[in-house]
């Protein structure tokens, strides 16, 4: 089958959060079942855009309302990411260095959709399917179906996968000249609430809906930013795919970031190590359990709770544990995490940013990784904690409840039922009195590694969904 992936992230490309590494691993796990899946997304004012050989395959221009953009396509020459990957250049909307966060958001990215629809409609052929990610992508399933200028791709199916239902990409009706001409009485399938809503829009539209957890389609029928009764009412063609893992780029075997590999065999010694280095570098007493939260700093992930959470256990252990925070997100929650430093010196410490050969460094030394969230559609961060033997202590909700199995259920995790000070402080006690007991914890450790959680199923789970 030809599957053509859209998204506004991609890793290595650009990546913000999670959506950016499954974009980056399912296309290439298709590949290898002997499909021809692409990817195509915005091209920013990034470092792979500079360090990478392109050929042109598109040359154009669009039309946003009544004004004309210009359009490039380029391919990436030698296939290397396992896919073939599109990258969308419209001068003076995409060329920049952030993925998200400009004020002309909405434009940017209707821009984007509009030229990626103007080229497939020349295209001698048509793809199996286009599978859209989140609202960035939301209004192409409309746009297929229902713009005159698209009508060739209108038999062609669309699938939206909803990373995250929070982000919905809401802007004002003035703006409806944007969007190539249809016929006007279908505009009711762009209105959500009196906004045109991208994700409304692309849940009423789309061929087939996924979420990133069968926990997370149960939950965003009560609790989904004001989408709850649309997606109620579509649930009949929608399905829960749990995300997989890049088993490549995340092999704590053959990881060259970490400072020591670790397997099996060898997680004590090889996790003992990578902590002692980690701890010099951040200042941490190494004997210590080593606590961390990676993760973008807002309100779904309950980042707002970690400086009291990590403030009471810090001043009960006494000295007896070490907290390390990787993240970035709410300056507010930003400036609290950093004042901690100087609280407790040698026992806490944060980086603040984001950092991707750190957060691998971190998966491969901590213990414990928190994910005390309050939204988790799947979470990649657990699994990644699972794969480098670090044990995750999560709020059970969405992808954290299907994947994480508490220690007194005969688990390998620890999970809390409340995205609360108590709660977590709770499950942060329980964590310490484990650690005490390093033969548990050896167990545990190899339990959780051997667990597989690869794209080589859910990708064979898209594909049957895609033949329906
Ligand atoms: P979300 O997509 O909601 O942010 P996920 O758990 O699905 O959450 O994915 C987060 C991804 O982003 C993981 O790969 C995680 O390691 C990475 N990440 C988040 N914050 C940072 C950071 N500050 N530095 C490096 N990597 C980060
Ligand atoms: C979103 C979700 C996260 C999920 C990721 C990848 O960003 O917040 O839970 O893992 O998408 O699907």
């Amino acid at each position: 089958m030809e599957i053509i992936h859209v998204s506004a992230e991609c890793y290595p490309i650009a990546k913000v959060g999670g959506l950016g590494d499954v974009v980056g691993a399912l296309p290439k796990y298709q590949n290898k079942l002997g499909h021809f899946a692409k990817v195509v997304m915005p091209a920013y004012e990034t470092r792979f855009m500079r360090e990478n050989e392109f050929e042109v395959v598109y040359d154009g221009w669009g039309k946003l309302g009544f004004q004309n953009f210009t359009v490039r396509i380029f391919r990436e020459k030698t296939n290397k990411l396992g896919f073939d990957l599109f990258l969308v250049h419209i001068a003076g909307l995409t060329d920049r260095p952030q993925v998200y966060g400009y004020p002309d958001d909405t434009e940017r990215f209707l821009a984007f959709q509009i030229a990626v629809l103007d080229w497939m409609a020349q295209w001698e052929h048509l793809p199996e399917v286009v599978h859209c990610h989140d609202h960035h992508t939301g209004l192409i399933p409309f746009m297929m179906s229902n713009c005159i200028n698209y009508r060739k791709l209108s038999l062609v199916p669309s699938v939206l996968t909803i990373h995250n239902a929070q982000y919905q990409g809401q802007f004002g009706w003035d703006k409806l000249h944007y969007i190539p001409a249809f016929d006007a009485w279908r505009s009711g399938q762009l209105d959500w609430k009196g906004a045109i809503n991208p994700l409304a829009a692309a849940i009423k539209c789309a061929w087939r809906i996924t979420t990133v957890s069968p926990s997370y389609l149960d939950e965003i029928s009560y609790q989904a930013n004001g989408l709850e009764t649309l997606l109620a009412q579509e649930r009949g063609k929608s399905t829960g795919i749990l995300n997989g893992i890049d088993n490549e780029v995340w092999d704590p075997a053959q990881d060259q970031l970490l400072h020591k590999n670790i397997t099996i065999k060898t997680v004590e010694s090889a996790k003992k190590a990578n902590k002692a280095a980690i701890c010099s570098v951040f200042n941490l007493n190494p004997e210590n359990p080593l606590f961390t939260f990676i993760g973008r700093l807002v309100g779904e992930k309950g980042a707002d709770l970690l400086p009291e959470i990590f403030y009471n256990a810090l001043h009960q252990a006494n000295g007896k544990i070490s907290v390390l925070v990787l993240g970035s997100g709410d300056p507010q929650v930003e400036g609290r995490l950093a004042q901690l430093k100087e609280i407790f010196p040698g026992h806490y410490n944060a980086y603040i940013g984001y950092n991707e050969a750190l957060s691998h460094q971190i998966y491969g030394s901590a213990d414990f990784l928190l994910m005390p969230s309050r939204v988790e559609p799947c979470g990649l961060n657990q699994l990644y904690a699972l794969r480098y033997g670090t044990i995750p202590i999560v709020r059970r909700i969405g992808g954290l409840k299907d994947t994480v199995i508490d220690i007194g259920d005969g688990g390998f995790g620890i999970c809390h039922d409340q995205t609360s000070v108590w709660d977590v402080g709770h499950a942060l006690g329980r964590a310490y009195d484990l650690y005490q007991d390093k033969k548990r914890v050896k167990e545990i450790r190899k339990t959780m590694m051997q667990i597989d959680h690869s794209w080589d199923k859910a990708a064979q789970e898209y594909i049957n969904l895609y033949q329906i």
